[in-house]
């Protein structure tokens, strides 16, 4: 295989079989107080992931951990069992590849929804910039590989999908959606939407307080504690580039636009999913 075709780092490392290690989670335990914040990748999942964090632990401190560390299918069973609760966990996958568990045992789960074109403006970055990815393709030919699907975690669409007709399956309140254009409009509303469905107390300056801590400048500023610069393209880490809704404007071209348009609106056809990511949004 050409070295950009290698689209799979996980797959890729030595001994790591993606397919068996989240088949092997389907018995992973869960504890009643677990959060769950799900998302495709490049949909926010830092962001919701620190807010949620200092929600729970009702202080707008950054604790010194990591939202990797947390992962459900970047970790062992070890790791997630040594976690004191309550454990803010996360995850790209499907809602059907989430242990059962989770389900039963009516853990919250968050979901978070993204403007596409941003998603796979940010996606291409995070390919070209983590070193892992060994991928060097231009803007123009991974377009059409993030409509395709063929890209960690498959398809935007399918993946969005999936997790529409799952949110209408759960009894009401065991999932909040969000949408990282909301969240950057009205940051404090949507912590305070968050707390709600946690069930955890949020008045107007813990509101405020968390918003300043978990604002784009802060996060990048501070950074992830245990972040290793040297898997980044020139030590630099990449996981806070922009922080922007609509930055997809600055690298779509009037064709790839209309592109986008046109596979977006056959995959949804069929769907009652209402999301505003139309033609020129
Ligand atoms: P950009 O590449 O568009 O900047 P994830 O955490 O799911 O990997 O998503 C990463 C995206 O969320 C990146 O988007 C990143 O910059 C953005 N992001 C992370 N923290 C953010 C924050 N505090 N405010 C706004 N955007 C944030």
């Amino acid at each position: 295989l050409d070295i950009n075709e290698r689209f799979f780092p996980v797959l890729r490392t030595p001994g790591y079989d993606q397919e068996t290690e989240i088949r092997g989670m389907e018995s992973w335990e869960a504890r009643c107080n677990d959060v769950l914040v799900c998302a495709y990748p490049k949909s926010g999942t830092h962001w919701v992931w620190e807010i949620v964090n200092m929600l729970i632990n009702q202080k707008a401190t950054r604790i010194p951990s990591m939202k990797e560390s947390a992962m459900l299918e970047g970790s062992s069973r070890n790791i997630m069992q040594s976690m004191s609760s309550p454990r803010i966990l996360n995850t790209h996958l499907l809602f059907c590849d989430i242990p059962r568990d989770f389900v039963e045992k009516k853990c919250k789960i968050i979901h978070i929804l993204r403007n596409p074109k941003d998603v796979a403006v940010s996606f291409y970055n995070h390919h070209v910039r983590l070193l892992d990815y060994e991928y060097s393709g231009t803007w123009r030919s991974y377009l059409p590989r993030f409509l395709s699907g063929r890209v960690d975690y498959g398809s935007w669409f399918d993946n969005v999908l999936h997790w529409h007709e799952a949110t209408k399956s759960l009894p009401n309140g065991s999932i909040h959606v969000m949408t990282y254009e909301n969240l950057h409009t009205s940051t404090e509303e949507e912590i305070k939407r968050l707390a709600e469905f946690l069930g955890v107390g949020c008045n107007n300056t813990l509101s405020r307080e968390i918003c300043e801590m978990c604002s784009f400048s802060v996060m990048k500023q501070d950074k992830d504690p245990l972040e290793d610069a040297s898997e980044w393209k020139h030590g630099e880490p990449g996981m806070y580039r922009k922080g922007q809704v609509g930055d997809w404007r600055n690298w779509f071209t009037v064709a790839q636009n209309e592109m986008f348009t046109a596979v977006y609106e056959q995959k949804m056809a069929d769907s009652d999913i209402t999301l505003e990511y139309g033609h020129d949004k």
